[in-house]
């Protein structure tokens, strides 16, 4: 059996050990909330309109001001490692490319031919040497350039240098490609991450192997987002799979409007009796880290360590969205791990797509009856009601200088 690693990739720039660090005193925070015997809840109720997961103005406004404004996850290292290799997809109904060159940076292009705009490849992950147009051959190198036309003379004095592909914004990092799916706009990777990406470190995604991907159908974004900052909901909804090894409790810590969930229970408790420097970062990492506004990575057990990471887009409506789940191994697997590992791709297939999405399709039909005006989210559903403090304040921050200040500011 093929050994398997410990997610452990514990050096950053600023020093060795600076993610472990930060991550162990967080955990310490937990441990000593343990001790307390005291959760800490979010001070009041929350109340949201319902009209929010439904009405096509809001939807609209969400579309612009954020799915096409703010650093997406797009990607992930391990999707793209070679030089040559890309990933073309459709986010937001942007059709776009991210590739990565032979200086091993990877970069961002809209999927648009400058010609007459045929989409140069089909969504999917392959390589390839350059992108030569399907529709009239016009050819373009893995920076983006135009390197060459199809009867070039016929279209007089062409300046290729600006007739390469659109670029958009994008950077790796700590395993992740983020990217602006709108050309033109910056990303502010640092004060939009908030320090969070010192924390995702520790998962060791970039190190990791792409053991699987796999795609579901759901409802409004936001109804589904709620799901995976909601561990309430864990021994009851998913009480015939794997809710009975949970309580209904949950632990929130935040970054920006990124939000780490994790259940308050032995999980935690376990570490009181081991020394620090041997908490391991399998544990180090466990529970939900979610990524606004459409990220989240959990961890399973699976012939070893594996992550699966939700990429959650809203559909072609404020009805529907659309999940990738990306199945990123800490070790590669052997044919007897990867058996393990399609089990439990299929175990989350069904969690999410017959037990979450099933609730939260229904949710969206009860939503439009008229019969209730609010949702309200308790004390204890700290988290989702951040999300959608921060989804409200994204709105009315319609300008970049707002977008900044609200960075800074969070929302309390
Ligand atoms: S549209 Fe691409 S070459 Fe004509
Ligand atoms: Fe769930």
């Amino acid at each position: 059996m093929a050994k398997t690693q410990e997610p452990c990739k514990i050096q950053t720039i600023d020093g060795v050990g600076m993610s472990r660090e930060k991550i162990i005193e967080l955990t310490r925070s937990h441990v000593e909330i343990m001790k307390s015997g005291e959760l800490p809840l979010a001070d009041d109720v929350f109340r949201i309109p319902v009209t929010n997961y439904f009405d096509p103005d809001r939807w609209e406004a969400e579309m612009d001001l954020i799915f096409k404004r703010l650093p997406l996850v797009l990607g992930f290292s391990v999707e793209i490692p070679k030089a040559g290799d890309y990933k073309a997809m459709e986010v937001a109904g942007v059709p776009l490319i991210l590739v990565r060159g032979r200086d091993g940076v990877v970069r961002g292009f809209v999927n648009m031919c400058s010609h007459r705009g045929a989409q140069l490849v089909d969504v999917g992950n392959r390589n390839t040497r350059s992108f030569s147009c399907p529709y009239h051959a016009w050819t373009y190198n893995l920076t983006g350039d135009l390197v060459a036309i199809l009867d070039d003379q016929d279209f007089g004095e062409v300046d290729t240098s600006c007739m390469g592909l659109t670029p958009l914004n994008v950077e790796e990092r700590v395993g992740i490609v983020w990217g602006s799916v709108t050309p033109g706009v910056e990303l502010h990777l640092d004060e939009f991450l908030a320090g969070y990406d010192d924390l995702l470190d520790n998962h060791g995604l970039a190190d990791c192997v792409l053991v699987g991907q796999q795609t579901i159908e759901g409802p409004n974004w936001k109804v589904a987002y709620d799901g995976y900052l909601d561990f309430y909901h864990l021994p009851i909804l998913h009480k015939d799979t794997f809710g009975p090894e949970y309580n209904n409790k949950s632990l929130f810590d935040h970054w920006g409007p990124h939000q780490r969930v994790q259940g308050p229970d032995h999980r935690i408790m376990d570490l009181m009796d081991i020394p620090e420097e041997e908490w391991s970062q399998t544990r180090l990492v466990s529970g939900v880290w979610t990524i606004f506004p459409h990220i989240s990575v959990a961890s399973f057990e699976a012939g070893g360590h594996i992550f699966m990471i939700s990429q959650l887009f809203p559909g072609s409506d404020p009805d529907t969205s659309v999940t990738h789940q990306n199945f990123l191994a800490t070790f590669e697997p052997d044919d007897e791990q990867k058996l393990q590992i399609e089990k439990q791709m299929e175990f989350l297939r069904y969690v999410v797509a017959e037990e979450d999405y099933y609730t939260g399709n229904r949710i969206q039909k009860t939503v439009k009856t008229g019969a209730k005006s609010h949702f309200v989210f308790g004390r204890n559903e700290g988290g989702p009601q951040r999300f959608h403090r921060w989804t409200d304040a994204l709105l009315a921050a319609d300008n970049d200088q707002d977008l900044l200040e609200l960075y800074k500011s969070g929302v309390g």
